[in-house]
């Protein structure tokens, strides 16, 4: 007989869900979803060794486990704890976990300057969004920002170091998913940067890869940037057969132009598969790609203020032939939905 799958009761802000041992607390927040998800700037489950950085995931664990009901002494970090059966665990329903996490977004907004409106990743930025959830009003820091010089990291990426968080996901990008490691995190403390060492440029398949994962406007892409703003754009799924990676994409559109390509992202801001640089910088034209249909966009999300919910092809595809017939299935979807 086969055996029984263990599995642990851990509820989070009083929803219980059944998890597998050694998962940790935000897994098992995702695994409810919604608003009780703590936010995460640095962890990423597609990236080995990741969370425990930034302290944005923050919970209160007010009860052990069934065993060992005593609460845990301080507030944990939900990505690097995992759950106990019978643990309790408060997010939003403590104050004292909202007090906590508005004094990170003040640690992280220490250095971080506050230039949204020149940054490519406004309207992205996994920062905007807890400045504009837990932020204050007013900073009390008086000391001056960490600046850096500009460093070149090669044709394609921007580096723009006063906007890290060193979260290290880029990091383990590099590490995980490229044959080579030409970057990484120099120094310690208030004096850490991201560095490519010799400044060498990064030049290998998947190191675009680098720009999904970082959670603000560190690294950015250089084919994209000030082109336009992201809410103006429209996202659509489309993919094509390509021999380095899964060729699953989100083509951000602008009229007929594909602005830039990007991995699609799940509700967590994650990417679900890492996309070959080829797919990213060189592959920007709709008839090199097989269109699915709008990319499903977080209703809070401010790219939803221009979200449309038909397929709605762009004219070049209506008025060309073979593009037609490379997006029939779509097309006739669409002619279904009228
Ligand atoms: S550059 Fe971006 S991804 Fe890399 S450590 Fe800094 S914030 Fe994180
Ligand atoms: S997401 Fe948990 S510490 Fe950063």
């Amino acid at each position: 007989m086969a055996e029984e799958e263990v599995k642990f009761t851990v509820t989070i802000d009083g929803i219980p869900v059944n998890v597998a041992p050694g998962t940790s607390i935000l897994n098992a927040a995702r695994q409810i979803g919604g608003d009780i998800v703590p936010p995460a700037m640095c962890y990423y489950s597609k990236l080995e060794g990741s969370g425990g950085k930034c302290r944005t995931c923050l919970v209160k664990v007010s009860k052990g486990s069934e065993k060992d009901p005593r609460p845990m002494p301080k507030l944990v970090a939900s990505c690097r704890t995992t759950v106990m059966d019978g643990m309790e665990v408060q997010n939003i329903t403590s104050p004292e976990v909202v007090d906590a996490r508005k004094g990170v977004v003040e640690f992280l907004l220490i250095n971080h300057p506050l230039d949204c409106p020149v940054c490519d990743q406004a309207g992205e930025c996994k920062l905007q969004d807890l400045g504009y959830e837990h932020g204050a009003e007013q900073t009390r820091y008086e000391f001056g920002r960490r600046t850096f010089e500009r460093i070149d990291i090669g044709d394609k990426i921007q580096l723009h170091m006063n906007r890290c968080i060193l979260c290290y996901r880029c990091v383990y990008v590099a590490n995980q998913l490229t044959n080579k490691r030409e970057h990484g995190i120099l120094h310690r403390g208030d004096h850490s940067e991201i560095s490519t060492y010799i400044e060498e440029a990064l030049d290998n398949d998947f190191i675009g890869n680098v720009i999904d994962v970082c959670p603000v406007g560190a690294l950015t892409d250089k084919t994209f940037r000030f082109k336009n703003r992201v809410w103006f754009t429209k996202p659509v799924d489309a993919h094509r057969d390509c021999p380095s990676c899964s060729g699953k994409v989100t083509l951000w559109y602008k009229g007929a132009d594909v602005l830039r390509v990007t991995g699609r992202k799940d509700e967590f801001g994650e990417v679900e598969d890492f996309i070959c640089n080829t797919c990213r910088f060189d592959t920007k034209q709709t008839n090199q790609w097989i269109l699915e249909e709008p990319t499903k966009v977080d209703k809070e999300s401010v790219i939803n203020s221009n979200h449309y919910y038909n397929f709605n092809p762009p004219a070049v595809i209506q008025e060309n032939p073979s593009l037609q017939e490379a997006n029939e299935e779509q097309l006739a979807r669409t002619e279904k939905l009228k």
